[in-house]
């Protein structure tokens, strides 16, 4: 069927569903090349569906061949429905029946990923957001809540293993040397929470003993021969059920909690009620074949799909809509968790790291929504950095502003209200209303504005009278998302928003002072949350002794862009001296942002390094330092000595040079080297581990820092580089340091690249997850020739383009992670973005949709490159077919 589904859908149609469903039975029987799916439902007109008349009952169908249906055991007469445009509508049915449908699915032959599918191992489903569809008919929507029983059947040597959603009830063999398993889920679900596996898989086992005392079961499916590499995820589960009933109260609630990890996956993983998919990224750890990052990823997504059980699966969302309901809030529990688990400075930081590298230019480009947009054409297009990352911000907001305890409280009453149903971001927010007398009323200004508000701050301080005066401003910026719902006929007001703002201020000794604000007769602590209101505020502190250098926005209280006229001078007095881990990281990031900038305006002209102080070598060198003191944390350490990147420092531009960047950037690295060339040797040297590995702790926190000396000392001359790097590579005794070597030597243009590179191609040919490391860190090589490379690589034996981790790796990797060569001024970046979603598009329209949005800030771009970037994009656009998700990225980059 070449139906395309490019029209727009609105919340404000949102309807309650004419029919619910009670129960389904569900029959999966794979085949060789075909699987046939009987599908029992309980179905009853919907009591709160408003319309009295009866209504037709319409099911979502998509690549369904129909082979059977009967409504209460009698077959229906071929005019009494039809299927088409993925609908199946039968005109006339009971107040309640039984609705069997039995279809005939291809599931060898769904490249996209989404219903039933294969993988290397055997068959395995993703059904978020629309991919139940793709399996049977059915209402295939969130506020669809359904009790699930599922036999899975298939061929008992080929597919040992058959899983579904909750306990296991009955099992059997059938003739042909083929088996089954029936499953039932003790709870109501929406659809896109089913899950089921047929396939060939080693697991790991072990138990959870709750806080109640029940015994869950915890199991880890992996590829065959991969059990050694399961443990961490096996712990990661144990630390998130144990974090949950301790932070949340939440306990696990059914007999078997499992996790099956697959090579082929669109995303990171699936939260299914008992049976999470994971991306075998997300999975799989062994010292050698894993990094530190690798490990803590773990962590996080493990816990992430964990936290859903309660938060999505328990309370779901009532439509699509409401997405961030789940995934805000799952990503604002797996952030608190890491920050508990592993350090909270650094966790922060590299969270604000990566808002600000995703999720503000999303807010400035041609895709901008707000946490809860009003309308979308491709609901797959939506699982973005807003919903995600700025929706664990605006809970974070939440958090902060009522207090952690007052939090509890509302998420104990939110679930009282809520367990079981499909609810909306109103409903949760009323229970944070309810539970600490807050009004919120203004608050939810966030869920339906686009942009990042800018706070421009000011202040004076006056010694007569010992006042010190914030004065805030809250700005707006356009945003392509206003222009559409304006087109739309829904103009979007725009309000100030409330927030908060955490301030202290320091002195000249980096002491915090005692805040009274003007009215209150004591000073309360030295920090305070301001809450803002008001489109411009002003906040007056008293027994102020000297001018003091305001700390904002500690710990990057909301999601905003900070406007502050700091000195070069404060900046390094907070770098040196800020408590809040977050707001010294910050400063020398400001510090070397205007470095940087004031770099690029000069290469533009001259080629020097003129522009660098001395003062911030200094600080660099300071810093540094400061790892080695008593107290010092070299992990804090190492995410400072990261300058912002290409992409963060081209956000700040008004056109893009991503040449003069790239150019002002090594610059400065190259300069930091030489200068401190012998305390970075010496930091290396001093780092060196001895101990057994493990991806925790101290001992990370120390390669961290080791791993970012050598790359400042790869920046020195070639020579000297390839030495240091080589040996850094042959000493590597796991894969962080075995990739800190890697990524450095991928850098250079010396022979023992190739000797490094081949002998690990050699080495780890396969094992896949390793194999896309290789593959990424030449994707993101700054020499000349990458382009050409990664062309090239798309040939090689190592690249699938059916599999997103290698599309990801290479493609996307260039793509959105190497601006110099992507954007390349002769356009051949763009070019070959174009001509791999082309190809992708027809299999996999996920994951070209991925690529496309790397163009998001082609409008950023000097006019040559404009123009290389819409011929692209117009090439793509105008292909004959093309998928929903990559129509409605395009059309909107294309500002159609
Ligand atoms: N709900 C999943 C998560 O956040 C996301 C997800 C997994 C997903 N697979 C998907 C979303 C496929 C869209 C399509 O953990
Ligand atoms: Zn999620």
């Amino acid at each position: 069927m070449t139906y395309a589904k490019h029209s727009t859908i609105y919340l404000k149609d949102y309807t309650a569903p004419a029919y619910l469903i009670d129960k389904v039975a569900l029959d999966i029987s794979i085949h060789a090349g075909f699987a046939q799916v009987t599908a029992r439902l309980e179905v009853r007109r919907n009591p709160a569906a408003g319309s009295s008349a009866a209504a037709p009952l319409v099911l979502n169908g998509e690549e369904l061949t129909l082979e059977r249906i009967a409504i209460d055991g009698a077959v229906l007469a071929s005019d009494a429905y039809t299927y088409a445009d993925e609908r199946l509508t039968i005109a006339a049915v009971p107040q309640s029946f039984v609705l069997e449908t039995c279809v005939h699915i291809e599931p060898d032959k769904n490249t996209q990923l989404s219903g039933l599918y294969r993988s290397a191992d055997g068959y395995f489903t993703q059904c978020e957001a629309e991919g139940f569809r793709r399996i049977t008919f059915y209402p295939d929507r969130p506020d669809v809540m359904a009790k699930f029983v599922c036999t899975v059947r298939a061929d008992k040597t080929q597919f040992p293993v058959l899983l579904a959603n909750g306990n296991p009830i009955a099992q059997g063999e059938e003739e042909g040397g083929r088996h089954w398993a029936t499953w039932e889920d003790p709870f109501a679900k929406p659809a896109y929470l089913f899950a089921c596996v047929a396939a060939k898989l080693d697991m790991l086992e072990d138990h959870y003993i709750t806080r109640s005392g029940r015994r869950v079961r915890c199991a880890v499916y992996v590829e065959p021969g991969k059990l050694d590499q399961c443990a961490h995820a096996m712990a990661a589960i144990k630390k998130s059920m144990k974090w949950d009933e301790d932070v949340f109260g939440l306990e696990m609630d059914l007999d078997h909690y499992m996790i099956v990890a697959v090579g082929d996956f669109n995303m990171g993983a699936m939260e299914n009620k008992g049976l999470n998919i994971f991306n075998t990224k997300y999975v799989l750890a062994r010292p050698d074949t894993a990094t530190d990052t690798d490990y803590q990823n773990i962590d996080r997504v493990v816990a992430h799909e964990y936290f859903h059980n309660w938060t999505g699966n328990r309370v779901t969302c009532r439509d699509w809509f409401q997405l961030s309901l789940k995934e805000g809030l799952t990503v604002f529990r797996d952030q608190q968790f890491g920050m508990d688990v592993h350090s909270a400075g650094v966790t922060r930081i590299q969270e604000v790291r990566g808002l600000r590298a995703a999720q503000f230019p999303e807010d400035a480009g041609p895709m901008a929504h707000p946490i809860r947009p009003a309308s979308y054409a491709e609901i797959n297009n939506f699982y973005t950095a807003t919903v995600y990352e700025k929706g664990a911000e605006i809970i974070r907001m939440i958090h902060t502003l009522i207090g952690a305890q007052a939090f509890r409280r509302g998420m104990d009453l939110y679930f009282q209200r809520h367990d079981g149903q499909a609810v909306t971001c109103e409903d949760f927010v009323a229970a944070m209303q309810d539970a600490s007398g807050m009004d919120l009323t203004q608050f939810k200004r966030w869920y339906n504005q686009a942009g990042t508000p800018k706070l421009v701050v000011s202040s004076r301080y006056d010694s007569a009278s010992k006042r010190y005066t914030l004065g805030v401003e809250q700005v707006f910026p356009a945003t392509a998302y206003e222009d559409r719902m304006a087109n739309d006929g829904l103009p979007q007001a725009r309000g100030p928003y409330h927030l908060p703002l955490v301030v202290s201020l320091l002195n000249e000794q980096g002491q915090e002072l005692p805040l009274r604000l003007v009215g209150e007769s004591a000073a309360q602590g030295t920090q305070r949350t301001l809450q803002l209101r008001e489109a411009r505020q002003e906040f007056v502190f008293e027994d102020i002794a000297s001018q003091p250098v305001p700390s904002l926005l500690r710990g990057f209280s909301a999601p905003v862009v900070l406007d502050y006229p700091y000195s070069e001078q404060e900046l390094t007095h907070l770098m040196a001296f800020d408590a809040d881990a977050v707001n010294r990281w910050e400063a020398g990031q400001r510090l070397a942002c205007s470095i940087l900038l004031r770099g690029v305006e000069i290469i533009q002209k001259a080629s020097n390094d003129e522009w660098i102080p001395a003062g911030y070598v200094e600080a660099i060198r300071h810093l540094l330092a400061s790892a080695f003191v008593p107290g010092g944390d070299p992990a804090l350490v190492a995410e400072a000595l990261q300058l912002p990147s290409e992409t963060y420092l081209g956000e700040q531009m008004e056109v893009i040079d991503p040449d003069a960047i790239h150019a002002a950037r090594l610059a400065l690295r190259q300069h930091l080297a030489r200068a401190l060339r012998q305390p970075l040797e010496e930091a290396y040297h001093n780092l060196a581990c001895a101990e057994a590995y493990s991806p925790e702790g101290e001992q990370a926190g120390k390669r961290a820092l080791r791993n970012a000396c050598l790359g400042y000392l790869a920046e020195l001359d070639a020579k000297d580089a390839e030495e240091m790097v080589s040996s850094h590579f042959e000493q590597a005794g796991n894969m962080t340091d075995t990739m800190a070597a890697l990524s450095a030597i991928a850098n250079l243009d010396v022979p023992a690249r190739h000797v490094i590179l081949d002998s690990f191609y050699a080495k780890w040919k396969h094992e896949a997850l390793v194999v896309d490391k290789w593959l990424q860190v030449q994707a993101t090589s700054r020499l000349p020739h990458t382009t050409a490379d990664v062309s090239a690589l798309m040939g090689h034996e190592a690249f699938d383009i059916r599999n997103p981790n290698k599309v990801y790796s290479l493609v996307r990797a260039f793509c959105g992670a190497n601006p110099k060569h992507f954007h390349a001024a002769d356009g051949s970046g763009y070019r070959l973005a174009a001509n791999v979603m082309l190809q992708l598009d027809p299999l996999n329209p996920q994951v070209a949709s991925r690529i496309a949005r790397c163009f998001d800030r082609w409008k950023k771009f000097d006019a040559t490159r404009q123009a290389h970037a819409r011929e692209q994009l117009e090439r793509v656009y105008h292909q004959a077919g093309l998928s929903s998700d990559l129509s409605e990225v395009l059309g909107k980059a294309l500002g159609y």
